[in-house]
């Protein structure tokens, strides 16, 4: 008998980052994290569990899936046959709405499809909490993609008290998160790379001392819609996560000189009284936040950016959900 489902799910650009794993198995974080889910930048993931397969297989954008990518979609799905006791391998078919690995947090939306396709395709009943927990053993970042609007990662200890929850629904606040693409390509330092690095930088311990206060500060931010104190935190919290690369041992980094071509252009838009803040995850590509009112004049000016490739404007939105057959 084949088993069939199919889901989409959004990426999620995250206001605090998870950063360096305190447990790499179960990808549990060294911190609580927030995020916005990216109405524009969704995976659809469809999967087929069938008794005539003799392994796992798939595509992502057409591609077929190998290497790491199939050997963690493989573990991932082991997690969820285990508990539906049933062996058989899964065909995928995953189609990102944009850039695959450009720090546009791939990862994120496809684990959370496949985690919501793959249960449903096993018949699991899940509540949300246990759909978090599934998407984060394939990816952290996917834990926030399961839930609605803006959403924080409860960090925990265990793989059960380590989920994400939604704190405010997508219309709880007019934020527009216009992806500045400066490099469309695959990153060359993969996230679990970074992730692996951050904890040689010495600057890791003391971000890990400031990060409580920072955590609550960015949620009462967010609950109370304070953009000013939310922007300030925001680029303090890219830099704290991206100087633990330039300070890793071996050192790297993500931001490119065009990136921060961007972020400068920010500090003139501010001066003229439009707000627009930015943040980086593991890619070069800039995510800047604004509001509706500004988004347009400040989407103009990126645009007119040498080594500004494209401009990806995305607004908050719901967290994954099962599709029908038919729907698109
Ligand atoms: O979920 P991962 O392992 O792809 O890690 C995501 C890391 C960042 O995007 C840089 C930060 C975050 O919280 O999403």
């Amino acid at each position: 008998m084949e088993r069939h489902a199919r889901a989409i799910a959004p990426a999620n650009i995250a206001f605090i980052k998870y950063w360096g794993k305190k447990d790499p198995i179960l990808n549990l974080p060294f911190s609580h994290s927030f995020s916005m889910n990216l109405d524009n930048a969704k995976t659809t993931t469809e999967i087929t569990f069938s008794p005539t397969l003799q392994a796992d297989e798939g595509t992502i954008n057409g591609k077929p899936l190998s290497g790491e990518e199939l050997a963690r979609t493989t573990q991932f799905l082991n997690s969820i046959r285990e508990r539906a006791k049933v062996t058989d391998f899964a065909h995928i078919k995953s189609t990102n709405s944009f850039p695959t690995a450009a720090g546009i947090g791939s990862s994120a939306s496809g684990f959370a499809a496949l985690t919501l396709a793959g249960t449903a395709a096993l018949q699991l009943k899940c509540t949300e909490k246990e759909l978090s927990q599934y998407a984060r053993l394939g990816s952290g970042s996917a834990s926030r993609s399961i839930p609605d609007g803006f959403v924080e990662w409860i960090a925990g200890d265990s793989h059960e008290t380590s989920y994400a929850v939604s704190i405010a629904e997508a219309n709880h606040w007019d934020l527009v998160d216009l992806i500045t693409v400066v490099e469309p390509d695959r990153k060359k330092v993969s996230t679990t790379e970074g992730h692996a690095l951050a904890q040689t930088s010495p600057l890791f311990a003391k971000r890990i001392d400031e990060l409580p206060k920072r955590v609550d500060a960015m949620r009462t931010a967010l609950l109370e819609k304070d953009f000013a104190t939310f922007g300030s935190i925001l680029e303090i919290e890219t830099w704290s996560m991206h100087l633990t690369t330039f300070t890793a041992l071996p050192p790297m980094s993500y931001i490119s000189p065009a990136s921060l071509a961007v972020m400068r252009t920010l500090f003139e838009l501010r001066a003229q009284d439009i707000p627009a803040f930015y943040t980086l995850d593991a890619g070069a590509n800039v995510h800047v936040i604004t509001r509706e009112p500004y988004s347009i004049q400040v989407e103009k000016t990126l645009r007119e950016l040498d080594g500004v490739v494209d401009v990806l404007p995305n607004r908050p939105t719901i967290g994954a959900r099962l599709l029908d057959q038919e729907e698109k």
